[in-house]
């Protein structure tokens, strides 16, 4: 089993997470070891060094708690900065053919240093599943302020899903599972998590896992990207904080 522990920050926070590992974290986990914990996000609030936190990350692999550490939404900068401390297992960063931005320095960096990569939204929330229509969100649900969910972005992105059911055809293949399987396919991605709000979800693009896209499908959902504008090639923002 994998199971992916996410700490919110560093600095005090991971003091607080290495106590809890000690003992009750783990217990109600029933679990001995943790086998990936990541960083949620890096710390824009404390002012703690990341060297810090890491540091304290590399020594709970030494007492033995946790069996391999990661990062998420870590910059260049940030992972170059952790490297020298303690190899970074695991990088999480966001995917999906409407966010691009790991492509470009983040994955061939993880590339070049053994870290493994762990796509996540792979469908953009919902918005690449082939099902998506913004009536079906409730009142309350974040995504009605999410910028990728405001026009022209939601039309656009829309309109490349459009373009992907030619592809779903021809592959006999879900829309669903041919939005994720481009994430599964860039050189350096080691998985994609994918998120379901119900089992049937799931049997929807399961098969994203199996599905080997040939040059001419990838080359074509390229095009699609560029003549529809969706999606971007910018760093997706910290919930709630400003940089
Ligand atoms: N580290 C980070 O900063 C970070 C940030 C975000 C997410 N994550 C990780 O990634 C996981 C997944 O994130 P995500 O929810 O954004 O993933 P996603 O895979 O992009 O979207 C999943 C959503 O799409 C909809 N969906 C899935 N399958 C569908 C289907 N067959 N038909 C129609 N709709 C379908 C469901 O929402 P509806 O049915 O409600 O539309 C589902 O909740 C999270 O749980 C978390 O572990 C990490």
């Amino acid at each position: 089993m994998l199971l992916d522990a996410a700490i919110r920050t560093g600095g005090p926070l991971a003091v607080a997470a290495r106590g809890g590992l000690r003992g009750g974290e783990r217990r109600r986990l029933g679990l001995e070891r943790i086998d990936l914990y990541q960083f949620h996000w890096p710390d824009y609030g404390t002012g703690t060094p990341v060297e810090e936190s890491w540091g304290t990350l590399d020594a709970l692999c030494h007492e033995g708690k946790v069996r391999w550490v990661g990062v998420c939404n870590f910059t260049v900068d940030l992972l170059g900065r952790c490297e020298p401390v303690r190899h970074v297992d695991s990088l999480q960063a966001q995917l999906s053919l409407l966010s691009r931005h790991a492509r470009e320095e983040l994955i061939p960096w993880c590339r070049a240093n053994g870290t493994g990569v762990v796509g996540y939204s792979a469908l953009a929330s919902g918005l690449l599943t082939g099902g998506f229509s913004p009536e079906r969100l409730a009142v309350d649900d974040w995504r009605r302020r999410s910028p990728a969910f405001q026009e022209p972005k939601l039309s656009q992105a829309l309109a490349l899903v459009d373009r992907l059911r030619p592809v779903a055809g021809r592959l006999g293949a879900s829309v669903a599972a041919i939005a994720v399987a481009p994430a599964l396919a860039v050189p350096g991605v080691t998985g994609a998590i994918v998120g379901a709000r119900r089992p049937t979800q799931v049997d929807d693009w399961l098969a994203a896992g199996d599905l080997q896209l040939g040059d001419e499908d990838l080359a074509e959902i390229e095009r699609a990207i560029q003549e529809t504008g969706a999606g971007t090639e910018k760093a997706p923002q910290p919930p709630g904080v400003s940089r």
